[in-house]
């Protein structure tokens, strides 16, 4: 298995997806950015263009490396042209197994054999994902987190399958990307997830219980525990509707401890996602 990593295609143009696609492309990698329509991929791209302008504006990069950046950025809507040619995959597309596993397929179908492929799944089986795939061995979770331009870790989950070559090969990568990494077994939330739906659950219930304000739980981490922001806002920025999903899938792996507070499923049910919408526990504008 070769171990030049040059060319990257991101699957996904969201959140996770055009983070990841960015600091691919900052790292001197040329990236090819996979969505469903041109319309979300140039949303995808606008949100690069305002990373890289905010980075710029404190003097973090300079005008000809945000210009080499975006070049370094193609779009498609074609999948199998999106990896034909690609070192790495990461798959950044909507938390739905079936949708996972039909992409894999597809992958499996058009990425070369040497490809490292890696799935940005938050809570999700790697192994099962692995499934899909003819060599399992070279699958890997490749766990970001928002906004990935600052995030200094790469969660890599190694599948029950997955060998020693694409974990080296994974953490070459984290490196490549400027990211520190740790390398987890596949077990349902990994180290990441679990640990923080379990604290932004707990969050909620105490807003329930009506132990404190929103803000005044949020404080209370910030400043008595040095989090840069309370579970509540990390809920909001996060979506509500996807940590509801990492809670169900882990109250359904693992048990009773990871039941969802009815009031993140209610406010879910509402349409409160959180920043996305303007509005979770906290209104924003949009
Ligand atoms: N692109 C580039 N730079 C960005 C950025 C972006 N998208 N977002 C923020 N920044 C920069 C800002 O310009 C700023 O730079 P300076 O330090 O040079 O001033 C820096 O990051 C800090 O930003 P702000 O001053 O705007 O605000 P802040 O100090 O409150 O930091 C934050 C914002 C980085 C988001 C910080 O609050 C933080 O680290 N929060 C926790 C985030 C977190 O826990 N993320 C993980 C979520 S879980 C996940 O993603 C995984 C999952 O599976 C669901």
């Amino acid at each position: 298995m070769s171990d030049t990593i040059s060319k990257v295609a991101v699957l996904g143009a969201g959140t996770m997806g055009h983070g990841i696609a960015q600091v691919a492309a900052q790292a001197g990698l040329r990236v090819t950015m996979r969505d469903v329509s041109d319309a979300v991929l140039e949303k995808g791209l606008a949100g690069i263009r305002a990373s890289l302008e905010k980075l710029v504006g404190k003097g973090k990069l300079d005008a000809a490396a945000r210009d080499a950046t975006l070049a370094a950025i193609r779009t498609t809507t074609d999948l199998a042209d999106a990896v034909r040619d690609a070192d790495v995959v990461v798959e950044a597309i909507p938390e739905r197994m079936e949708l996972k596993l039909e992409t894999f397929r597809a992958v499996d179908a058009a990425a070369p054999t040497h490809a490292l492929l890696g799935t940005n799944t938050s809570s999700l089986s790697v192994t099962e994902i692995a499934g899909a795939v003819k060599d399992a061995s070279r699958v890997v979770g490749l766990h970001f987190f928002n906004p990935v331009p600052v995030m200094e870790l790469l969660e890599i989950v190694r599948g029950l399958r997955t060998s020693d070559a694409t974990i080296a090969r994974a953490r070459g990568l984290a490196e490549k990307l400027g990211k520190k990494s740790v390398v987890v077994r596949d077990f349902p939330g990994f180290a990441t997830s679990r640990l923080g739906v379990a604290l932004g659950a707990e969050a909620i219930r105490m807003l329930e219980q009506g132990v404190a304000s929103a803000e005044d739980i949020d404080t209370a981490m910030k400043l008595g525990y040095r989090h840069p922001m309370g579970p509540l806002e990390l809920t909001d920025l996060v979506g509500l509707d996807v940590r509801l999903a990492i809670l169900d899938h882990l109250h359904r792996e693992l048990g009773e401890q990871f039941r969802a507070p009815a009031l993140l499923r209610q406010m879910v049910r509402a349409g409160k996602l959180g920043r996305k919408t303007g509005e979770g526990f906290y209104k924003y504008d949009k």
